[in-house]
């Protein structure tokens, strides 16, 4: 006998709310309906579209991506179309599989340059729910080390963001001690909620070409390895800011998985890197959290919240 139909799924993500917490993670499932063939995009908590600049970028060079273990690193380079090729396209396919929650995220290299891609959002239609700060990225202004790992620069990002007229989450790194600080400017700069965690710097070597395995040398380590590292960032920065929303994105795999950020303190999870093997795994952990919490007793999943914190 299953009960599943009657767990509670739907959560709060400061503003915003989701039919249930489970979205993908930004890059990890294209820019709109590539993964449509696999998994129905419309039962996701969210979209959350790969991150997107003002203007088209090409990425990096080949080889991109590469396997560590069963883990995985990458240096794509944030290619993408533009905010506003991908309003003419991306936004009208994922409208046409019935998407009505859709995230969109966005970087730049300068605040100049976030302010220009939030300024393209300012009029998007009301199914664009909210937009990811992707703050993991270097700056250019200022010694190219990574705005998430500032947090004034941070900061100063999200208030110049506050002009594309919707909910902010502030994507962070796991790269830095300071990330409780970096959550505290961007809350107070208006971020409604944190997204915990981006890519572990990394560098994989091949040992018969004696190179680096990527063509940019090093690159952003995601999956099952990095997921107590971005579990602990969940933990600390619930601890520091109870009250900020959390989304929580590191190797999630499978449904306890999810749990467990949950339970850590996110309001939120997103599914990346377990999307590669399995394209229907964001659609699986929601099914495998719903039954967790079938199996024991848990009605609501809003129950699990911080509920490691005592
Ligand atoms: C191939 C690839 C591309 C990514 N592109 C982006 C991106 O465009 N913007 C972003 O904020 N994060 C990007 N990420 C990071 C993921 O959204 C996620 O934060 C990270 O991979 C950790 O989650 P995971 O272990 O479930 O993959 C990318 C990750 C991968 C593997």
């Amino acid at each position: 006998m299953t009960h599943r139909a009657q767990v509670h799924c739907s959560v709060q993500v400061g503003s915003v709310q989701l039919p249930n917490p489970i979205m993908v993670a930004s890059g990890t499932a294209g820019h709109s309906t590539e993964l449509s063939a696999y998994l129905d995009l419309a039962k996701l908590g969210a979209f959350v579209v790969k991150s997107l600049s003002a203007e088209p970028w090409a990425g990096n060079p080949s080889p991109r991506l590469s396997p560590v273990g069963t883990s995985m690193i990458n240096s794509i380079g944030l290619q993408g179309p533009g905010v506003t090729a991908w309003l003419n396209t991306g936004y009208q396919a994922l409208r046409g599989k019935g998407v009505e929650r859709i995230v969109v995220s966005i970087w730049g290299r300068t605040v100049e340059e976030y302010a220009a891609a939030a300024a393209l959002l300012a009029d998007a239609p009301p199914e664009v729910i909210a937009v990811e700060v992707n703050l993991s990225c270097p700056n250019l202004d200022g010694g190219a080390h990574l705005f998430a790992h500032d947090p004034d620069l941070s900061a100063a990002v999200i208030t110049a963001c506050s002009v594309a007229n919707r909910p902010l989450w502030a994507k962070l790194s796991p790269n830095t001690h300071l990330i409780p600080q970096v959550a505290d400017a961007v809350a107070s700069a208006g971020a409604e909620a944190v997204t915990l965690t981006n890519t572990l710097l990394g560098l994989a070597i091949d040992c018969s070409t004696r190179k680096p395995t990527l063509a940019m040398g090093g690159g952003g380590l995601s999956g099952p390895g990095i997921h107590p590292v971005a579990l602990r960032a969940v933990y600390d920065c619930r601890r520091a800011h109870p009250n900020l929303p959390i989304i929580g994105v590191g190797g999630i795999g499978n449904g306890e998985q999810a749990v467990e950020f949950l339970l850590a303190g996110a309001h939120a999870c997103q599914v990346g890197t377990a999307t590669f093997a399995d394209p229907r795994a964001p659609l699986r952990v929601l099914e495998e959290l719903q039954r967790w919490c079938d199996t024991n007793g848990v009605n609501d999943v809003r129950e699990l919240i911080g509920e490691s914190h005592g």
